[in-house]
C-alpha cells in the first residue's frame, strides 16, 4: 500500500513554514503576524495526541476544530473510507441522483433527532449550512407568499461562521466590521439616550463601536427598534417622566430628521416609512417603566408611539411583576410575587389588546413562564444572554418553546458599558 511520504515531502520546520508562510491563508489570522512568528506545523496525531514537525506531542483538547470527537488513527473508520473511496469516490445529488451512503446517513439522522426533523440536506461545513439556511429560510416565506420576510434576528455575539451569511447572521462586531455592509440586520438601540444625555447628532457618524443611523444606512438598516432605557430614574414616580422626556427626544429627533426617518406607529407605517426610503424607527422601553400598571397611562405611553416594553425591572421589584435581576442590584427578593400579580395580568390582556409587544427580558424564570402563558400574542426576549449570565435559569427551553424572537443588541448605552 502507498504511504503518504510518497505524496507528501519531507522537510524541516523551517522550510514548512516558508512555504505556508508564501501560499497558505489562515482563517481568523493576520498573516503578517503569524509570518513572523512562524506556523506550528502538524504532521501526524494518534488517540487524542498530537505531533508536530520539531516532534513535540501535544494534548488536543479541541478534538480538531471540534469535530474528531472520536479521535485520531481509529482503523476501522480508515477502512471504511478506504473501501468508499473504492466504491465510489463521489457523486453529486445535482441531477436527481443519490448514492446509498447519503441515503442511509440521512436515514440515521433523521432517526436520532426530534421527530420534526425528516430531512438532510449535507453541505461541508458549519458556514454553508448557515448559508444555505437563510436561503432556505428565505425562499420557504417567498413560497408562502411573504417574500419580504428577509430579515433573522441573532443574538449579541453569536457566532454563525466566517462567510459573509455567517458573519452577517453572528453578533460578533469585529467580524461584521470586516468585509463591508452585512446581509442581515436588525435588532434594538438606545440611541436615543445619547442623544437626550449627550446631545448627539445620532445622523452623524459616531466614534468607536456602538450604532448611529449614519453607519446603519450605510449598511442598509431601513427598520430598527429603539429602546429609550429610563436609567438612573429607577422608581414609580421618575421613571415615567423620564419615558417621557425620552419619547419626546425621539419625536423631536424624528421630526428633525424627518427626510431621513419616521416614527413607525404600526406595520404599515413602517411599510410606508421604508418605502420612500427612510429610516422606520418603532419606540420601546428598556427595563420596564414603573407605571404602577396604571392602564391609562399605559394607553398615553402606546398613543406617544411605545410599541415594546419590557415587562420586568432591571433593579428590582415594581408593582406588578418580580425582576430577575433585584437580588444583584437592588438586595431585593426576586420572589415578591412568585411571578406577575394580578395586575400585572389586566396589563398583559392591555399591552395585547392595544399591540405593545411584551418583552420578558429581566424578568425571573416564574414572570417569563407566566407572561408566555397569559400573553394571547407573541413574546420577544431581547437581552436573555445578559440575564442567564447572571442568573441560572430554564430560559433557553422556554424561548425554544414559545418566543416569537431574540434580538441582537447593539451596544449602544449611554457610556457603552
Ligand atoms: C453555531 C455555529 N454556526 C456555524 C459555525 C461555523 O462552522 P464552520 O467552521 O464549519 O464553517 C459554527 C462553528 O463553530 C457554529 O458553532
Amino acid at each position: 500500500m502507498s504511504t503518504i511520504s510518497e505524496f507528501v515531502p519531507t522537510r524541516s520546520t523551517a522550510e514548512w513554514q516558508t512555504l505556508d508562510s508564501a501560499h497558505h491563508l489562515h482563517p481568523f489570522t493576520d498573516h503578517a503576524a503569524l509570518s513572523r512568528k512562524g506556523t506550528r506545523v502538524i504532521t501526524h496525531a494518534e488517540g487524542v495526541y498530537l505531533y508536530d514537525s520539531d516532534g513535540n506531542r501535544m494534548l488536543d483538547g479541541m478534538a480538531g476544530l471540534w469535530c474528531v470527537t472520536l479521535g485520531y488513527g481509529r482503523s476501522e473508520l480508515v477502512e471504511a473510507a478506504r473501501q468508499q473511496m473504492l466504491q465510489l469516490p463521489y457523486y453529486n445529488s445535482f441531477f436527481q441522483t443519490a448514492h446509498p451512503p447519503a441515503i442511509e446517513l440521512a436515514r440515521l439522522l433523521v432517526e436520532v433527532t426530534p421527530a420534526q426533523f425528516k430531512h438532510v440536506f449535507f453541505t461541508g461545513s458549519g458556514s454553508e449550512s448557515i448559508d444555505t439556511v437563510v436561503r432556505l429560510v428565505r425562499r420557504y416565506w417567498e413560497l408562502c407568499g411573504e417574500p419580504k420576510r428577509t430579515f433573522i434576528i441573532s443574538r449579541e455575539n453569536a457566532y454563525h461562521g466566517s462567510t459573509v451569511a455567517g458573519t452577517s447572521l453572528g453578533g460578533m462586531d469585529y467580524m461584521r466590521a470586516q468585509g463591508g455592509p452585512p446581509l442581515l440586520m436588525d435588532g434594538h438601540v438606545h440611541i436615543i439616550n445619547r442623544v437626550y444625555w449627550e446631545g448627539i447628532d445620532a445622523w452623524q457618524e459616531q466614534p468607536g463601536i456602538g450604532w448611529d443611523y449614519a453607519r446603519a444606512r450605510k449598511a442598509g438598516v431601513n427598520c430598527v427598534i429603539d429602546n429609550i432605557g429610563t436609567y438612573g430614574a429607577w422608581n414609580y414616580n421618575y421613571s415615567p417622566k423620564q419615558a417621557l422626556r425620552l419619547i419626546e427626544t425621539a419625536h423631536r429627533f424624528a421630526g428633525k430628521h424627518a427626510d431621513k426617518m419616521a416614527i413607525a406607529f404600526s406595520v404599515a407605517d413602517a411599510r410606508s416609512i421604508m418605502a420612500s426610503g427612510r429610516v422606520a424607527v418603532f419606540l420601546g422601553c428598556e427595563s420596564g417603566i414603573d407605571h404602577e400598571g396604571d392602564i391609562e397611562v399605559l394607553g398615553a405611553l402606546h398613543r406617544l408611539g411605545l410599541r415594546t416594553i419590557q415587562f420586568a425591572t432591571q433593579t428590582g421589584y415594581n408593582a406588578f411583576s418580580d425582576s430577575a435581576l433585584a437580588a444583584l442590584q437592588g438586595g431585593q427578593p426576586t420572589d415578591t410575587y412568585k411571578g406577575i400579580t394580578e395586575r400585572g395580568r389586566k396589563l398583559v390582556a392591555e399591552m395585547n389588546r392595544l399591540g405593545v409587544l411584551i418583552d420578558i427580558t429581566h424578568g425571573t424564570d416564574a414572570v417569563q413562564m407566566q407572561l408566555i402563558e397569559a400573553s394571547r400574542a407573541p413574546v420577544v426576549a431581547s437581552q436573555g444572554r445578559r440575564r442567564s449570565k447572571r442568573v441560572s435559569s430554564s430560559e433557553d427551553a422556554i424561548w425554544a418553546a414559545r418566543c416569537t424572537a431574540v434580538m441582537f443588541v447593539s451596544p449602544c448605552f449611554r457610556n457603552s458599558s
